[in-house]
């Protein structure tokens, strides 16, 4: 396992980034009572593979908890346009049950609420100073909670649509991830997920990068080996669209649908 260095890790993504690290996994840890009043939430226990409890900081947590005041600003381009494309390829009921999984600070929710007003909404995020962020920007029924894809703190078949933008590529155990995203869909249930795309030059000069130098990361998948990971996920119809936001960077929509029971 790749595990964080004693200082801050250098980080160049073109357009968007993960970025530097430096917080205490403490931080994520205490988050005050105040700090989430008013809303649902469940606090795990910060893990580095899942299932396996640790002291030690993890990098995601590092990271993002240090970016999280300045990361809407800091990549506003690169949030706007990977939403835009996720809308565009999202559909959902009038009252759809709607989970983002690493919602981060809740752009993606935002976006669905106001196309969707009656749609319920649920995120989920490690960082608890991400998950600040959304608390502000989302309307207090949102059902944000603190946990790691790989295990979700939902009950099974619980969501209509299960959504995921720009967190794929930080996932240990994409199997994993996927099996617990398959469980809380009901039957008949949507899964959409946006991720950078490693069929492009650009996301595949940076995967290299920053699986040496940014802890937080760990693979980004070409289209082909995303599909492979959906049908192994037990989604055999999936489809994967790749396409670009600029001339440089390039991203994949994979979709699919949960088999009825
Ligand atoms: C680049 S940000 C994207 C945030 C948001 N989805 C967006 O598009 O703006 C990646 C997010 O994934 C979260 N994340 C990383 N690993 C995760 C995991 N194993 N389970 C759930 N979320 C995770 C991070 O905490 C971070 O908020």
């Amino acid at each position: 396992m790749r595990w964080c260095r004693g200082e801050d890790p250098i980080v160049a993504k073109p357009v968007a980034t993960a970025t530097s690290g430096g917080a205490s996994v403490i931080l994520a840890l205490s988050a005050s009572p105040e700090a989430i009043a008013g809303h649902e939430t469940q606090v795990m226990k910060p893990v580095d593979k899942p299932g396996r409890r640790t002291n030690e900081p993890n990098p995601v947590i590092r990271e993002f908890s240090r970016v999280a005041e300045q990361y809407d600003r800091r990549w506003s381009f690169y949030v706007q346009a990977t939403t835009r494309e996720t809308m565009a390829r999202l559909s959902i009921g009038v009252d759809d049950r709607v989970l983002d999984v690493g919602c981060g600070t809740g752009v993606l929710l935002y976006q669905i609420g106001q196309r969707y007003p009656q749609a319920r909404l649920a995120g989920v995020d490690p960082v608890a100073e991400m998950l600040g962020v959304a608390r502000r920007r989302l309307p207090d029924g949102t059902d944000l909670r603190q946990g790691w894809v790989e295990h979700l703190p939902w009950d099974d078949s619980r969501f209509d649509v299960v959504v995921s933008c720009n967190m794929f590529h930080y996932i240990r155990q994409p199997l994993a991830a996927l099996g617990e995203m398959a469980r809380v869909l009901r039957p008949g249930g949507r899964l959409l997920i946006t991720d950078w795309c490693d069929d492009y030059l650009a996301c595949r000069v940076c995967d290299w990068y920053l699986r040496l130098f940014s802890p937080a990361h760990f693979k980004v998948y070409r289209r082909s080996e995303c599909l492979n990971l959906l049908k192994q996920g037990g989604y055999p119809e999936a489809s994967v669209e790749g396409y670009r936001i600029s001339w440089l960077w390039g991203l994949m929509t994979a979709t699919a649908t949960k088999h009825a029971a």
